[in-house]
């Protein structure tokens, strides 16, 4: 059946609610998500609805494609096919609509994350032309009360101080364009470190630099149990988190792919 594409900000919210999670049955990771969980998802990480498409056959939603987009820079914030509709080259079709949304716009590179266990996403976007750049990790951090001596300041000040000390690029879920979104960011120091941090239920670790990351994380499970969210493998606090005993839960694949400038 021809597909007909369409800007995802046609979609009302529960209608691309429920097509998200239509799209992800079967997912390597049970996913679902609520309406306030996608509303939080498209307003932290400046997803463009815009420039997102939707695939109809007939008046069905059928896939999706989100395209997140800071100056120029952007990142495919979730894809996917409902089961009865892969295969059928939808997911090509709306990754090609999406780029071609995204060159129009004045994206220069498109950056996505793959879990190493989805073949079939991968097989995807290597044909469309992503290269990995690198891996990275989600680790889990259990409480403990024994805790470190990293002192609590304000966040703008941990900021600063991490901007100062990196020399790499943050993942898009954790990068400043997401924080700026956040109003609850905490920081810490350290003598030679920062980081940055909010608890929602969990400590989510939304930051690190700086050579005290054991100590940073001793203080942060002093919260609660600490999630760290697609950590490069490389990543000296990655040892750090090791050598705490934390678990490395999920492995994905970055990969970028570079677009022509639009002429
Ligand atoms: C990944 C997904 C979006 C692909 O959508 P799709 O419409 O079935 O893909 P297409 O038919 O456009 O396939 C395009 C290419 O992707 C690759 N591909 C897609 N599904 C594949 C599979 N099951 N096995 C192997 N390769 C596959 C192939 O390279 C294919 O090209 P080909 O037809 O020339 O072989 C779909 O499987 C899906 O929704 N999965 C669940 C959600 C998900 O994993 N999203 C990605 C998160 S990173």
């Amino acid at each position: 059946m021809e597909a007909l594409l369409r800007p995802a900000s046609s979609l009302s919210l529960p209608a691309f609610t429920a097509l998200f999670n239509e799209g992800y049955e079967g997912y390597v990771i049970p996913f679902r998500v609520d309406e306030a969980t996608v509303r939080w998802m498209l307003d932290s990480f400046d997803i463009d609805a815009d420039a997102s498409r939707v695939a109809f056959h007939g008046d069905e939603p059928v896939g999706f494609a989100n395209l997140a987009r800071r100056a120029d820079q952007a990142w495919v914030g979730g894809v996917g096919v409902v089961p009865s509709a892969r295969r059928q080259g939808l997911g090509e079709q709306l990754m090609r609509a999406v780029h071609e949304e995204a060159q129009s716009r004045g994206v220069a590179t498109v950056r996505l994350e793959v879990i190493d266990r989805n073949e079939a996403a991968f097989l995807l976007y290597e044909k469309l032309g992503y290269v990995v750049e690198r891996e990275v990790e989600v680790w889990t951090l259990s409480a403990d009360v024994a805790g470190g001596s990293a002192r609590e300041v304000p966040a703008p000040q941990a900021h600063a101080r991490i901007r100062a000390l990196r020399n790499w690029r943050e993942p898009w879920q954790r990068d400043d364009g997401t924080l700026a979104h956040f109003d609850d960011v905490r920081g810490l120091e350290t003598e030679s470190g920062a980081a940055l941090f909010r608890v929602t239920g969990v400590v989510q670790l939304l930051q690190i630099a700086g050579d005290d990351s054991e100590e940073l994380l001793r203080t942060l499970r002093q919260h609660g149990t600490v999630s760290v969210l697609n950590l490069p493998v490389d990543d000296p606090s990655a040892d750090s988190l090791r050598t705490l005993g934390a678990a490395a839960v999920v492995r994905q694949r970055e990969m970028v792919l570079g677009l022509e400038p639009h002429h």
